[in-house]
C-alpha cells in the first residue's frame, strides 16, 4: 500500500449485488439490519467517513452512527465535491447531527461555498480542479487529524483509491441479486495492475454474506 504513513488507514465498505454492481438505475440498496449494524460499527470506530458527491445527490445518506445505546461521537462526514454539485438540503449538511467538511477546488462558485458555511458546513478549497488529487485529498485528512477513513462509495470515489492502491480493507456485503450492465459497476476503473486480496472474515448476514478484505501487495 503506497503512503500509508502520511494518509488514514482506509476501509471502503459496499454493498454489491452477485454481478458486483452497487446502483440500479436510481435506486440505492437497502441493507438489512445485520449489515447495517456492521457498517454503523465502522462509522463508529472511524474518525471520518467520506463519499462522492454522486453518493449524495442519488442517496442522500445521513452517514451518521445510529447504533442502539451508542453513546460515542459522531464521525466527521467528508463529502469530495470539486463541482459542488450536491444540493444545499442534503441529510450530510445539517450540521446539528455531525460535523461536515466539503472538499471542493476553485470550479465550485463561491455563493454555494458561504451558502454552506452558513450552514455550519466546513468547506476546504483543495486547488482548481474541478477533479482533487485522492493522494492529496487523504493527505490533508491526515493533516486535520483523521487517522481512520471509511469509505462508502460511490463507484468513482471507490475507483479512485483502488486503482492507486490507497485502502487497507474492504468490506463487501454481498446480496444476492444479479442486476446486469445497465447497473454501476463496484469498480468502474481501468487498473493497470490486478488487486489481489486475502479474505480475512466471512459473516452471513440473513441471505446476504459480509466479506472482509485485505490487499496483498505482489502480482498474480
Ligand atoms: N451499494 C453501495 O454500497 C453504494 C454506496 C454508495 C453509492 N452507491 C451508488 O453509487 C452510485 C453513485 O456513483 P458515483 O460514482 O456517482 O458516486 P461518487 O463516487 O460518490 O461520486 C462521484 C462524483 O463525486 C465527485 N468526485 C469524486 N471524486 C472526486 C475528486 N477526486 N475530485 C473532485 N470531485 C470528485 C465528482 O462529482 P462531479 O461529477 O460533480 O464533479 C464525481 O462525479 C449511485 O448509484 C449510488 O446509489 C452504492
Amino acid at each position: 500500500m503506497r503512503g500509508s504513513s502520511d494518509r488514514p488507514r482506509v476501509t471502503i465498505y459496499t454493498a454489491v449485488s452477485l454481478d458486483g454492481r452497487i446502483g440500479f438505475r436510481g435506486r440505492r440498496f437497502v441493507l438489512g439490519t445485520c449489515e447495517q449494524r456492521i457498517l454503523h460499527h465502522y462509522r463508529s470506530v472511524s474518525d471520518a467517513v467520506m463519499v462522492g458527491a454522486g453518493t449524495v445527490i442519488s442517496d442522500n445518506p445521513s452517514l451518521t452512527v445510529r447504533l442502539v445505546d451508542y453513546k460515542g461521537g459522531q464521525p466527521l462526514r467528508v463529502v469530495v465535491d470539486g463541482r459542488l454539485s450536491t444540493p444545499i438540503d442534503a441529510k450530510v449538511y445539517d450540521t446539528s447531527m455531525a460535523p461536515t467538511l466539503v472538499v471542493t477546488s476553485e470550479a465550485s462558485p463561491w455563493e454555494k461555498r458561504r451558502r454552506l458555511e452558513e450552514k455550519g458546513v466546513e468547506v476546504v478549497v483543495a486547488g482548481p480542479g474541478p477533479w482533487i488529487d485522492i493522494g492529496f485529498l487523504l493527505s490533508l485528512l491526515w493533516r486535520r487529524g483523521v487517522r481512520s477513513l471509511l469509505v462508502e462509495g460511490g463507484a468513482t470515489l471507490i475507483g479512485e483509491l483502488v486503482s492507486a492502491m490507497f485502502f487497507d480493507r474492504l468490506v463487501v456485503a454481498v446480496t444476492p441479486w444479479l442486476l446486469g450492465s445497465g447497473a454501476t459497476g463496484f469498480l468502474e476503473k481501468r487498473l493497470v495492475e490486478p488487486v489481489r486480496l486475502r479474505v480475512e472474515e466471512i459473516r452471513v448476514c440473513g441471505v446476504d454474506v459480509v466479506l472482509e478484505l485485505r490487499p496483498l501487495t505482489g502480482s498474480l
